[in-house]
């Protein structure tokens, strides 16, 4: 692992509170697709192609994925996070402990909305009207979660609520105990989907994709793009590696709509594998937390910089081009 990188995680391991280091570091069940993610990028390598001058490649297909309650990583929260984009999309949480109309004031680069329908629709609908008023440039509807994941860490360590004085403040107001309704989980349908969308005119994604046959309805239903994403290992942890579920997905869907993966992304060569399986951009979860909780602000903007200069770097060792062909197996 880079070394920047692997001196913010142990940083963040350090200074955070072992319970919330649990929390952000955790899986569901036994952790197999969580060390999955990770493994699955190592057992894949790039054939460079030669001779190519300096292709035509440009920008940095990187995002931050939506990850709940940065304020347990840093007092700044999800502000240090957006002061940190430099032009970058940040997907932020619908479960983010800073409200999305000031996570948008303080974004150096675009944000975008992340939301679990919820069973009351006027609830799903007081969120998109937030999320609209605030700026942002999408929505991102999580699909993986009809339950909550099971992360055993977090039942050994009895944590299940903020502590006092942090909420999810996008759902404040919106009626519930003290003003503050909880998320709830629950299972919709694409008729849902179309639903939101017919309130709205933001681009809609949807995220936790991974059957071909879904990615498919997706692109049916209208939906801007997908993230094939198994949650980092937080759901069903018996699904496959979120990079191993990538192919058969961007087959599937023919170019239609944009694919993006997430899970496991650890470096600048993760990006490049991901983008040379026909991802449009790839997602970070816990590396960003890592950088936010060592150094705020700007730990996560060195996590970005360093998978910037890595991905160039491999861009230009590939001769400018990422394509399918140029991915072997090394086993
Ligand atoms: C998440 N993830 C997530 N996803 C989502 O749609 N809404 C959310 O609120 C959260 N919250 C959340 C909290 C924490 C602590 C983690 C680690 C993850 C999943 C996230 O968007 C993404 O899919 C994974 O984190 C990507 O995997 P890596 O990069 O963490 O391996």
């Amino acid at each position: 692992m880079n070394p920047v990188l692997a001196e913010l995680h142990e940083k963040a391991r350090a200074v955070l509170d072992p319970v919330h280091y649990d929390f952000f570091a955790g899986g569901a069940g036994d952790e197999i697709v969580l060390a999955r993610n990770e493994a699955a990028f190592r057992r894949l390598a790039l054939l460079p192609r030669v001779l190519r001058g300096k292709g035509i490649r440009a920008g940095f297909p990187v995002l931050i994925s939506p990850t709940a309650f940065h304020k347990l990583a840093h007092p700044d929260g999800e502000l240090a996070t957006a002061r940190a984009l430099d032009g970058t999309v940040l997907v932020s949480s619908m479960a983010s402990t800073v409200p999305i109309a000031d996570v948008v004031a303080a974004a150096s680069g675009p944000v975008w909305f992340q939301l679990y329908l919820q069973p009351d629709f006027a609830v799903t609908e007081a969120l998109v009207r937030r999320a609209e008023r605030a700026g942002c440039a999408a929505l991102v509807v999580t699909v993986d979660s009809p339950v909550f994941g099971r992360h055993r860490r977090d039942i050994e360590h009895g944590f299940h609520d903020l502590p006092a004085g942090l909420a999810a403040e996008n759902m404040r107001d919106l009626a519930g105990v003290n003003g503050l309704r909880r998320i709830e989980m629950s299972a919709f349908t694409w008729e849902d989907v179309e639903r939101l969308r017919s309130i709205t005119s933001l681009p809609v994604w949807l995220k936790g994709i991974l059957h071909p046959a879904d990615a498919v309805l997706a692109a049916g239903h209208g939906a801007a793009g997908i993230f094939v994403s198994n949650h980092g290992g937080r759901q069903l942890d018996l699904v496959p590696a979120a990079v191993e579920a990538l192919p058969a997905v961007v087959d599937a869907v023919a170019g239609r709509i944009p694919v993006v993966l997430d899970g496991g992304v650890r470096s600048g060569g993760d990006v490049a594998l991901a983008v040379a399986l026909g991802a449009s951009a790839a997602g970070l979860g816990r590396p960003v937390l890592w950088g936010l909780a060592a150094d705020g602000s700007h730990g996560v903007r060195r996590v970005l910089d360093v998978l910037r200069d890595e991905f160039e770097h491999v861009v230009a060792m590939c001769g400018g081009q990422l394509s399918r062909d140029m991915v072997v197996s090394r086993c």
